[in-house]
């Protein structure tokens, strides 16, 4: 297949890391096309658990070329340490196999400080950033003022950071926020910019190619859907297109390759969210703590990159139909089902209510929230232990009769389910 995109369908976290890794094998390339290292995606291999922030899941596969696209933006700083994790677990990583593009935007300690004094003066309207300075370098981007990958290869590089330093220390001083001390910060970009240099590359232009000739480019959304800058809970966002619409303008390739596109939304079989803004279905207590897990295993809810114990509810169907609405879905994939088992009762969210009024979609999509119920329907539970199932007849009735309800609701098929954290803990419908 040509072009696969796969998309978070929630709030971020729902496993897109280990789907793009079960789909990764074949491609030639798999691209991150936007946000940065707020992003992390886990793949568990055998004993190996690998945490990627930046780097698209599918490099752990020998045969695809790992890209990291001109929607992004990039802390070098991480990029860096993320290329000799790999590389100390055997991955190779090389400019055959990493190529990172010349117009991707760059990440500098001063977007991460502006990222943290910015929501210490928010107070408790905070948004909940991961703090990696994600906003502040978007900002930048967008006002036409920020650094960009392929100009760390340049002779002004350094006279363009030192200004672009000291106009963010001024900003920093009037949020009575510790000012950066320049000297530091221009050295480890210099030695930054000769490490990756042989890896920057026109990204659009080869990912281009690899569509011409027939190649296979599979795209790796990081976020979800409901913090797409546009499309989801504003202001409880992050800073870029996390919807399938922000591949074609972060990797820099045309729209007609989505013609045979197939477009991969990954949902957990309950919803989860990171940071502050609405959740309707949200659960707490008992409930909350079973479907969120102690912190013991790596895949219980909390933040990959921040630690922070995820917020937790029910699956909210409204919303992942809006999700296929946007990024014009053809697939579903359900993850973690093996976390329902043993649950007596399972419930699905399957409209809203509003001053005796029921909605099937909110009027204004999740941007309005305000004030309106889920209406929920509910199905009985299963006790067995899933986690050890490959075959979709084998799941209990129960359980099939709950992903149908999820795909017959969202009007797109489910075709895979994980069943754990494994890589190969994957029922195909
Ligand atoms: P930022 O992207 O760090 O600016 O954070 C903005 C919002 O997006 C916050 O609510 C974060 O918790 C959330 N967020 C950012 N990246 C992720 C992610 O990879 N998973 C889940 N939530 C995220």
């Amino acid at each position: 297949m040509p072009l696969q995109i796969i998309v978070g369908a929630q709030w971020g976290d729902e496993g897109k890391g280990r789907i793009v890794d079960w789909f990764a094998a074949d491609a030639d390339i798999v691209a991150r096309y936007n946000g940065g290292d707020n992003a992390g995606h886990s793949v568990t291999v055998g004993e190996q658990l690998f945490k990627l922030h930046l780097i698209p899941s599918g490099i752990i596969h020998p045969k695809p070329v790992a890209v990291l696209g001109n929607g992004m933006v990039i802390n070098p700083e991480s990029l860096l340490h993320e290329m000799d994790m790999l590389a100390e677990l055997g991955v190779e990583i090389s400019p055959r196999r990493l190529r990172v593009s010349h117009a991707a935007h760059l990440i500098t300690p001063a977007h991460r400080a502006l990222d943290a004094a910015l929501e210490a003066r928010r107070g408790k309207d905070s948004i909940g950033t991961t703090g990696r300075g994600i906003g502040p370098a978007y900002t930048d981007k967008a006002a036409r003022t920020n650094l960009r990958v392929g100009e760390m290869l340049s002779p002004d590089f350094r006279d363009k950071l030192a200004a672009h330093i000291e106009t963010a220390n001024r900003t920093l001083v009037s949020l009575e926020a510790p000012h950066l001390e320049l000297s530091p910060v221009l050295a480890k970009f210099s030695a930054y910019a000769s490490r990756i240099a042989p890896f920057i590359a026109d990204t659009s232009a080869e990912t281009c190619a690899v569509l011409a000739r027939g190649g296979s480019v599979l795209a790796e959304g990081a976020q979800g859907t409901l913090l797409d800058l546009d499309h989801g809970t504003y202001p409880f966002v992050t800073s870029s297109a996390t919807t399938a619409g922000g591949v074609f303008t972060g990797l820099g390739i045309g729209i007609t390759a989505a013609r045979d596109a197939t477009v991969t939304g990954v949902c957990k079989s309950f919803q989860t969210r990171v940071g502050s803004g609405p959740f309707p279905t949200e659960v707490f207590d008992d409930l909350a703590l079973r479907l969120r897990g102690t912190g013991a295993n790596p895949w219980d809810e909390y933040g990959t990159t921040t630690g922070r114990p995820r917020r937790v509810g029910w699956l909210d169907g409204v919303l992942l139909r809006y999700a296929v609405r946007v990024n014009g879905l053809t697939e579903l994939v359900i993850t973690k089902l093996d976390i329902l088992s043993g649950l007596e009762q399972v419930k699905l969210c399957v409209a809203y209510r509003k001053n005796g009024t029921v909605y099937q979609d909110l009027p204004f999509g999740p941007t309005e929230l305000e004030g309106f119920e889920p209406v929920y329907k509910e199905f009985p539970g299963w006790k067995e232990d899933v986690s050890g199932l490959r075959r979709w007849n084998d799941l209990p009735q129960a359980a099939r009769t709950y992903l149908d309800a999820i795909g017959q609701l969202a009007g797109v098929p489910v075709r895979l389910v994980s069943v754990g954290p494994e890589r190969e803990q994957i029922v195909e419908r």
